[in-house]
């Protein structure tokens, strides 16, 4: 009896994990009616950004040390169009919580789509694209469209929201990059939160990546541990994520292994979505 039991058993889980697989392959071909429209959804949004003249200096630093900051990068219609986007979505942010390692609310890259046109834009945009890929010297292009960190919005806005030591997964086939870009960074008083981005240099040492509000931050994160530091009560501070791969192609195995660390962002949906 034990013995057919346990056969049952196994056969169910063997057959949940071939229905999951198949499920997510289908997802890897075939993209949602959102994604489709895309490029009706982007006509008309035209991000901008400030001109500059430190790519140079820059692209040298990327290539020395895999991060570099640029102060003020939108320019300030564009910061207040993204800010009010954040601010009306407030209501969707999905929660996550992962003991030890993280707490905080996020905004999907499919519900992009649907409430935040404008900051998607920005992902998307030709020039964004460009100059990503000139300060890290080669091409890259957005993560895939069933992935649902690719472009993102992270809110840590209640107390002791945070991110701790980690590098950033990669599951494609090429090299991937983060862009982070700070929308909002203020604490209840008006100053600055009391979170920061931290980095661990080579020699083991820990410092702070100081982003005020529309700084930007970009780093090869597979490269680089970092941490967001918790936030304390009153702090509000909201990121436009980014990720940016060389390569778009995912095997298989590794989309599944994706969709397990999404996990901790939009909860145990993302295994079957
Ligand atoms: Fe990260």
């Amino acid at each position: 009896m034990v013995f057919w039991v346990s056969c049952a058993i196994i056969g169910v889980l063997v057959l949940l994990i071939i229905a999951w697989g198949w499920r997510a392959s289908w997802r890897l071909r075939v993209n949602r009616s959102i994604i489709l429209e895309r490029e009706r959804l982007l006509q008309g949004h035209n991000p901008g950004l400030r001109p500059r003249e430190d790519q140079p200096v820059l692209l040298e630093t990327f290539r020395k040390d895999y991060l570099i900051r640029a102060e003020g990068f939108l320019d300030d219609s564009t910061l207040k169009t993204f800010r009010q986007e954040c601010s009306d979505n407030m209501p969707r942010i999905v929660r996550g919580f992962v003991p030890t390692h993280k707490q905080g609310g996020t905004l999907s890259y499919e519900t992009l789509h649907h409430h935040a046109v404008n900051c998607l834009s920005l992902y998307h945009s030709e020039r964004m694209l460009n100059w990503v890929s000139d300060i890290v010297g080669v091409r890259v292009y957005p993560a895939g469209d069933h992935d649902q960190s690719a472009c993102s919005i992270l809110y840590y806005t209640q107390e002791g929201d945070y991110i701790n030591w980690h590098v950033d997964p990669n599951f494609y086939h090429g090299r991937q990059f983060t862009v982070l870009i700070v929308l909002i960074n203020r604490s209840e008083n008006g100053g600055l939160s009391a979170s920061n981005l931290m980095r661990k240099r080579p020699d083991g040492g820990e410092e702070v990546v100081f982003a005020g509000e529309n700084d930007l931050v970009l780093f090869e994160g597979t490269r680089i541990w970092h941490k967001v530091s918790p936030v304390k009560a009153g702090d509000v501070r909201v990121i436009l994520s980014m990720t940016f791969n060389t390569d778009r192609k995912i095997s298989l195995f590794w989309e599944l292994a994706r969709r397990a660390k999404d996990t901790a962002f939009y909860g145990l949906r993302v295994l079957w979505d």
